[in-house]
């Protein structure tokens, strides 16, 4: 069962966030020595980036252990704008003692498939050769056309049930984006969307409002297996929620 935190503003989204990625990352080391979380891209969660490498949070937790994946890439070189490496190394990762062997990159140069391969295969020897990621944590956004992570409504990958990572064409951009399947999602041990802002508020209630599971709403499509699903969202964002 999914909870929904409801917060005043953005700052306090991210505030949110930061203390939950704080909080597990702590259970999880304490638990088994290793943190794993996979990021989102986008712009909502940048705050959060930001707050975590802040003097505030950055000394809560020894960076040495957490290990950093991203849920979704766009197919382009880690400097581009684009990309959602460049994002969250700018926010947080080249401000934090984190060794470079622990920041887990989808290569966005090349082929996209063997890329997705690649990263599959850096995930596969991460997790020990489970038969899915368990993932500490994983970050999510939502599009205001209901995508998560590079799930797009009607695309390809919705259908991957084997493959933990797919590159998946996207019709709108005409391009592929390299994303984490929705099984390999469901696996992890938390996950937690951060999604702001009006523009997103008639979305979030249908995706939330109703109990199908459409794959023109991939975000209804991530329902953890064993583990717990929040959504943290300001104000505006919940607008239409029902009450
Ligand atoms: C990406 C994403 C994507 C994102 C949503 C929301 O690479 O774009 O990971 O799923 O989270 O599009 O994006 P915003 O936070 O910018 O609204």
């Amino acid at each position: 069962m999914a909870q929904v935190l409801t917060f005043d503003n953005p700052q306090e989204v991210a505030r949110a966030a930061a203390d939950r990625f704080v909080e597990i990352a702590r259970a999880s080391i304490d638990g088994r020595g290793r943190f794993s979380v996979a990021l989102s891209g986008g712009s909502t969660p940048k705050r959060a980036y930001e707050l975590l490498s802040s003097s505030e949070y950055r000394d809560k937790l020894d960076w040495s252990k957490v290990h950093i994946f991203f849920g979704d890439e766009r197919c382009v070189p880690p400097d581009d704008a684009e990309s959602n490496y460049r994002m969250t190394n700018e926010a947080m990762l080249s401000h934090l003692p984190i060794p470079p062997g622990n920041v887990h990159r989808i290569q966005g140069v090349g082929d996209a498939v063997a890329n997705a391969r690649l990263y599959e295969d850096e995930l596969r020897t991460f997790f020990n050769d489970a038969s899915w990621p368990r993932f500490d944590l994983i970050f999510l956004g939502m599009g205001d056309d209901g995508h998560t992570a590079s799930l797009f409504p009607g695309s390809a990958a919705l259908n991957e049930q084997q493959a933990w990572v797919a590159a998946n064409w996207v019709e709108k951009f005409n391009a592929y984006r390299i994303t984490l399947t929705v099984p390999a999602i469901n696996h992890a041990a938390h996950i937690a969307f951060l999604v702001t802002g009006e523009n997103k508020a008639e979305r979030l209630a249908e995706v939330l409002n109703s109990e199908s599971s459409s794959e023109q709403l991939p975000s209804q499509l991530i329902k953890p297996v064993n583990g717990s699903l929040e959504w943290l969202i300001d104000k505006p964002a919940a607008a239409r929620l029902a009450h």
